[in-house]
């Protein structure tokens, strides 16, 4: 069983972090396209286009399950991708504002994501729907995202979250969501900064998604192991993914 995980970057490991804790045999291929990371601030169509290019990739390489560890590429791409490849299982990720939702709908909910994620209609929509467009805030954090990807300073994300959350009465909202998974890496200085408010995020929904599908469509065990694919060379990279995930990962794919 050949199971891929997309992401533009270093923030698919919070979700990969997720699936290794699970007992699952198989081949993992955990894409990055570290060469056109960030994602959410660019233009929606060129990052179309990188994303539609990568899952051919982890087609190519025989993954039958891929997980999109991406709430942008989520957004953008899931509904085209499972028409144009309708073999393939895709298991996505979005913020999780029906979470957040079910845990408490009384007090304001922060969704924090990437500039694109946030500009989606299917987003807006679901806050419509749901009749929470009083209780919901919504913050771009994109700076987030080449933080993590460069490993940067506690004090350098700090300053810069403390400077973004700064204007919100904090003593209004319960709950804090994560709609891009390269924010949970810094899940503590979230925390440090915001000690009463609940943190949301959406790997666990991908996991039980991951294990159900797995169950459905009855795939043979392989031995574990994770080949990394990325899209230019970096040693950095490869150092940082190794400590997220406390593995020991020596060589990538580059293509
Ligand atoms: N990690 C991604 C997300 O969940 C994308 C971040 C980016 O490349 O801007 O949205």
């Amino acid at each position: 069983m050949k199971i891929g995980v997309f992401d533009s970057g270093i923030g698919g490991t919070t979700v990969f972090k997720e699936i290794l804790k699970q007992d699952i045999n198989a081949q993992f291929y955990y894409f990055a396209d570290n060469k056109n990371t960030p994602y959410g601030i660019k233009n929606k169509e060129e990052v179309k286009n990188y994303i539609i290019k990568n899952i051919e990739y982890l087609v190519n390489v025989g993954c039958e399950i891929i997980v999109i560890a991406c709430n942008t590429a989520t957004i953008l791409c899931i509904e085209n991708l499972r028409k144009k490849l309708p073999n393939i299982c895709f298991i996505g990720i979005e913020p999780a504002i029906k979470k957040a939702i079910e845990n408490d709908n009384k007090k304001k909910i922060l969704v924090t994501a990437t500039t694109i994620t946030l500009k989606e209609e299917k987003i807006n929509n679901l806050i419509k729907n749901l009749e929470i467009t009083d209780k919901v805030e919504l913050l771009p954090l994109d700076r987030l995202v080449i933080y993590a990807e460069k490993n940067s300073s506690k004090i350098e994300v700090k300053k810069y979250l403390k400077e973004k959350l700064n204007k919100y009465k904090f003593n209004e909202y319960g709950q804090i969501v994560l709609g891009c998974t390269h924010f949970p890496i810094f899940k503590e200085e979230f925390k440090e900064i915001l000690p009463n408010i609940k943190i949301v995020d959406g790997s666990k929904e991908v996991v039980k998604n991951l294990k159900n599908k797995i169950n459905d469509m009855n795939l043979k065990k392989t031995n574990t192991c994770t080949t990394l694919i990325l899209t230019k060379e970096d040693s950095e990279f490869i150092d940082n993914f190794n400590r997220l995930l406390n593995i020991n990962i020596d060589t990538a794919l580059y293509i």
